[in-house]
């Protein structure tokens, strides 16, 4: 499963950090990544040749970003009816859980992770079927495993991971499709289809620097997200802290209340994932609403179906589309968030200190 990268392009192009690079390759990664795997007339996914897996049951192991990924992941299998969770590969290890007749899905983006591969390979001792959704063709988690699914986003230099998540939620959207039956098959790929285009307007028209040269010298930055949208807000965090080393933290929206809301202050602004109007994220505006009272400055990324603006400092706008599709536009202004306030900080953003992009021990 190759993938058209032009080895020229591993190079900066003009731009001043590959980090920045890659997340405007973003809308390219994902069409790659799309590339003969959706039949649009007929509303199907075609998962290369991964056969019939059916899985009765799903367990993700992964680290990172793709652990965040990995979140998502469970969800989409959770949605299509099929029990899954995601574990942190280095926890994995520690205590497998029964396995039954699950499927394992390694998500990593290198393929080369140490605690992904051992969580991978503790699963395979015990009999599991194993899966990776990897970017790299040939990597030791695509030789070990039974299947590889692959993202094909392209080569990423940056440390932090930026097209690399994109297309991994891409992938999974795929995989779901793929390998269940869920209810709304057309409108997820529908919103697939339009998720590099909408990604190309958010990259062009984000006010996401504007608000980094606000927050630039705030003591913490907090990010909340509830459903699909919590995997988002805890990435929304680790960029954060990988790249301008200041404290940064992501919370499931109702977990604020139990503990962290102590945090809260005019010094710690809060970044609030609010998608749709349904019940969920009426929930997360009313968190906002208790942030707000406590005076931190209030960032939403939302895409405009509540009242959250009333409550907001600033809004990070997304277009109305699947829910599924509006984690990777929301995740987009997050991004550019933590890269123009490390750009600001003067940090080294595509070799953070003390970090590797490939972490090969456990
Ligand atoms: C992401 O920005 C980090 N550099 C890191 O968390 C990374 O996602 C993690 O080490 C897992 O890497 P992998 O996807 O290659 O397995």
């Amino acid at each position: 499963d190759t993938v058209e990268w032009d080895p020229e392009e591993t190079g900066k192009s003009g731009y001043d950090h590959y980090m920045i690079k890659e997340i405007h390759e973003q809308p390219r990664a994902l069409r790659q990544c799309l590339r003969e795997r959706v039949d649009e007339m007929a509303g199907t996914v075609d998962l290369d040749d991964l056969g019939d897996l059916s899985p009765t049951g799903v367990q993700f192991v992964a680290c990172g970003t793709s652990y965040h990924a990995a979140l998502y992941g469970a969800h989409l299998f959770r949605e299509a009816g099929i029990p899954a969770q995601a574990f942190l590969a280095s926890e994995y290890a520690t205590s497998v859980p029964p396995i039954g007749d699950a499927l394992v899905i390694g998500v990593t983006q290198s393929g080369e992770t140490a605690d992904t591969l051992s969580a991978l390979r503790a699963a395979e001792k015990r009999g599991a079927r194993t899966l990776v959704v990897t970017n790299v063709v040939g990597s030791t988690a695509a030789r070990e495993c039974d299947h590889a699914f692959y993202i094909r986003a392209g080569p990423e230099i940056g440390v932090a991971a930026s097209k690399t998540f994109s297309s991994q939620l891409a992938a999974l959207n795929l995989l779901t499709l793929g390998m269940t039956q869920g209810d709304d098959t057309r409108e997820v790929i529908n919103a697939l289809r339009e998720l590099p285009g909408d990604l190309q307007r958010i990259l062009d028209e984000s006010s996401a620097e504007a608000v980094a040269e606000l927050y630039q010298d705030a003591g913490a930055y907090f990010f909340i997200g509830r459903g699909l949208q919590f995997p988002v807000a805890l990435e929304g965090a680790l960029k954060m802290k990988e790249i301008t080393y200041k404290h940064a933290e992501g919370f499931a929206a109702g977990e604020l209340k139990h503990g962290p809301l102590a945090l809260v202050t005019a010094d710690t602004p809060v970044f609030a994932v609010v998608i749709g109007d349904d019940e969920k994220a009426r929930k997360t505006v009313g968190n906002v609403k208790e942030v707000e009272a406590r005076d931190a400055p209030v960032v939403a990324i939302t895409d405009g179906q509540t009242d959250v603006h009333r409550y907001a400092d600033h809004v990070l706008q997304i277009p109305e589309t699947h829910p599924r599709a509006a984690a990777v536009l929301a995740n987009a202004h997050l991004q550019l968030l933590s890269y123009h306030t490390a750009a600001k900080l003067g940090r080294n953003i595509d070799k953070p200190r003390n970090l590797a992009k490939s972490v090969t021990v456990e």
